[in-house]
């Protein structure tokens, strides 16, 4: 068994395994990074760490159109269940036990509102816990101390940090932020998307692996495999 890892661009991930398919923040439409449409993409739970567009981005299409489970904050899966979708709400420091594995709401720095303008709640990370493999995606969000809780929690296997400045952490930031995770592996995302968010991933990942810590710069499409521990 395995966990298979799919970058999608800008902060859209699938994640495969405990015998199910994971969409992380789905945002296709509007993004010229998308390897994937919203209206052919699989899902059976699609994690949704806040409420702007580029992160709920096309949740409510897709799960109509597979019958997904929307994971997210209290006022987000308020909001998908009055939509019709099936929903399950945590919230920060709270994890359950699904079918796939555990998933902890950790906190983010960051805004919430939805596109349509309703409240979002609190914007959230995610602490996975995917057949033994830790898998924390940090959302948007500036850097954070308690950082170190999570990583001295247990080891991390894979970090999925933001790197794009301008409305998240920036390379220095995110520097500093496997600093205090101490992950196996960095993912950088949320770069390259637009000009507000144009970093060089390659240049950051250089400075990761200086840390000792290796790094993996995926191209949208791009699958990765975790081997069970
Ligand atoms: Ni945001
Ligand atoms: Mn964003």
């Amino acid at each position: 068994m395995a966990v298979e890892l799919t970058f999608h661009g800008h902060a859209s991930f699938t994640l495969r395994g405990g015998g199910a398919t994971l969409l992380l923040d789905p945002f296709f439409t509007d993004n010229p990074l998308a390897d994937v449409s919203a209206d052919s993409v699989e899902a059976d739970y699609i994690l949704v760490s806040h409420g702007h567009g580029d992160h709920f981005g096309d949740t409510v299409a897709i799960a109509r159109r597979t019958g997904a489970t929307v994971i997210s904050n209290f006022e987000i899966a308020t909001y998908c269940e009055n939509q019709g979708l099936k929903a399950h709400a945590l919230h920060l420091g709270g994890g359950w036990e699904f079918p796939f594995g555990r998933v902890k709401l950790t906190i983010a720095h960051h805004g919430s509102t939805l596109p349509d303008g309703s409240p979002g709640g609190n914007p959230a990370g995610f602490l996975l816990e995917i057949e033994g493999k830790r898998i924390y995606f940090a959302g948007d969000t500036g850097l954070f101390y308690d950082m170190k809780l999570i990583g001295e929690e247990k080891p991390i296997d894979v970090a999925l940090l933001p790197i794009g400045d301008n409305f998240t952490m920036g390379p220095d930031d995110a520097l500093r932020a496997v600093g205090l995770l101490s992950p196996r592996l960095v993912i950088p995302m949320h770069y390259g998307t637009w000009p507000l968010v144009e970093q060089d991933p390659h240049a950051f990942a250089k400075r990761v692996e200086e840390m000792e810590v290796r790094c993996s710069v995926l191209p949208p499409g791009r699958k990765l495999t975790l081997q069970a521990a």
